[in-house]
């Protein structure tokens, strides 16, 4: 959670059911699809900074930049709409293929998502590896798009589904941890194949059938969620599969809660419409919110930056976050808006108002990279991991592959956004543009704490109750019996 409301950690029930290792597996597994959408984030920010890339493809950007590199305007040195299109168009491409992948995950199961957005990607990987021209390169670009929205709208669905209820945070972040480790081992890759002349750019590009190759072998090993399961019809199956990934012979209760879930949600015709039934009010607010917000923490600023000036190590995969509940998102939230105050700071105070250029001297260089690893740290435990699983696990079934379209929809918006302006903002915005992020921190802190209750703990079936519980949410529920009063009745 978040907020200052803790009003439901104890209102779910407690199931049994232990972190078993085949459990485990399947989540790591699983995770796996969070590798593609990292890998490309890290791959193609490296890619456009390759002079033999440039050439071929976007000659006229090529010799453009060769002479803004001599501007006498730091902040303005990496601004180019076209170069930057082609790194977004990726996000709007994902935008359009998770609507299409909430019709599979729910009619044909969460797996076959998975495996179509690894398929997608594998075959968008080979195109650009190939690519002769820049039509390959953007029918290419399209398909990788299409790969990642697929797997981000069911990856973090399946992890919430499968995993035991006390350790769907934990289980759910590895996704978060995937994405991180795709990042980072593209930033590696592209560092090394920078320097191949002539065609490294190929490599950084075509490697990217490896991750896809891993979710799509590794789908074939997962078990579908009972959840799905029972969802089309196929209780008996449903339930050996909890009986097995729950490691215990008693999931009757479970069982029954899930069965009477799905029954709810076959009485929802349409899920796109229902969605903005009152009821669904606080799922609709966090749907669109949480991917907004964890788009305006300007990570993605720091992701693109890094790449354009070539510190490829700066991305750390981080675990720590399983150890707290979420209010640390809050706390968190604080100590990177100063981490971002500190940045502009930093950044000011060397290139002023005019971006003056000169020489940056070393020490003050590693002073600027310490405080981003800060940051990307403080990221890394707070909106990274939570900004994919508290979505997924808010939403209840009738809703949950729509809502959680919207929530993949809304983060590709965003983050085409922020890749296709931030560098005419930093033109224009000079070191203002970390102080525009630092401000946004701030009320997404204000907002968490106060309008995200805590669900640590909390069956994903039984979510509701944390809303009927929650002072400012309960006014949706009033004409609906609480749950303290069916309990009494
Ligand atoms: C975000 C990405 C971001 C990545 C960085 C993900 O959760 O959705 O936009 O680039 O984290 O680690």
């Amino acid at each position: 959670m978040a907020g200052g409301v803790i009003v439901s950690a104890t209102a779910g029930k407690d199931y049994p059911g232990n972190l078993t290792l085949h459990v485990f597996i399947t989540c790591v597994i699983a995770a796996t699809g969070g590798l593609i959408f990292g890998y490309d984030l890290g791959i193609s920010g490296g890619v456009i900074s390759m002079d033999d890339f440039l050439k071929k493809f976007f000659p006229a950007v090529y010799r453009k930049q060769s002479l803004v590199h001599q501007s006498v305007n730091q902040y303005c040195a990496f601004d180019s709409q076209i170069l930057t299109l082609f790194t977004s168009s990726l996000y709007l491409a994902a935008l359009v293929s998770s609507i299409f992948a909430s019709y599979i995950t729910r009619k044909l199961g969460r797996r076959v998502s998975m495996v179509a957005g690894g398929v997608l990607f594998a075959v968008g990987a080979i195109l650009n590896g190939f690519a002769q021209n820049l039509a390959m390169l953007i029918i290419g670009r399209l398909l990788l798009g299409f790969g990642v929205g697929s797997a981000n709208q069911s990856v973090p669905i399946y992890l919430s589904e499968v995993a035991p209820h006390r350790y769907r945070g934990g289980l759910n972040m590895m996704f978060q941890l995937s994405i991180t480790i795709g990042i980072l081992v593209a930033d590696l890759l592209n560092y090394f194949f920078a320097k191949i002349d002539g065609w490294g750019w190929r490599l950084s590009l075509g490697i990217a059938l490896v991750p896809a190759l891993i979710i799509i072998i590794g789908s074939f090993f997962l078990p579908e969620t009972p959840n799905s399961l029972i969802e089309r019809d196929h209780h008996e199956k449903a339930k050996e599969k909890l009986i097995e990934l729950r490691g215990v012979p008693n999931v009757d209760e479970e069982f029954n809660d899930l069965i009477t879930a799905s029954e709810a949600a076959k009485l929802v015709k349409n899920s796109w419409r229902n969605i903005i039934k009152r009821q669904y009010r606080p799922h609709l607010v966090m749907a669109i919110c949480i991917p907004m917000f964890q788009q305006l923490t300007g990570m993605n600023v720091i992701v693109l930056c890094s790449c354009f000036v070539q510190n490829h190590w700066l991305q750390k995969p981080s675990f720590p976050h399983v150890c707290f509940n979420y209010r640390i998102i809050y706390w968190t939230t604080n100590s990177y808006v100063n981490e971002q105050l500190v940045v502009a700071l930093a950044i000011g105070l060397k290139f002023g108002v005019n971006g003056n250029p000169g020489d940056l001297p070393t020490w003050y260089a590693v002073i600027v990279v310490i405080l981003i690893c800060i940051f990307v740290a403080g990221y890394a435990w707070s909106w990274g991991p939570l900004g994919w699983l508290v979505p997924s696990e808010i939403f209840p079934l009738e809703i949950r592959s729509a809502a959680q379209s919207i929530t993949v929809s809304v983060n590709m918006i965003f983050t085409f956004i922020i890749a296709q302006v931030f560098t005419a903002m930093l033109c224009h915005m000079k070191f203002g543009l970390f102080l525009f992020f630092a401000f946004f921190i701030m009320v997404m802190g204000l907002f968490i704490y106060y309008l995200l209750p805590e669900t640590k703990g909390v069956p994903i079936e039984e979510m509701i109750t944390v809303w009927k519980n929650h002072p400012y949410w309960r006014k949706y529920y009033d004409d609906l019996p609480s749950p303290k009063q069916v309990e009494l009745a």
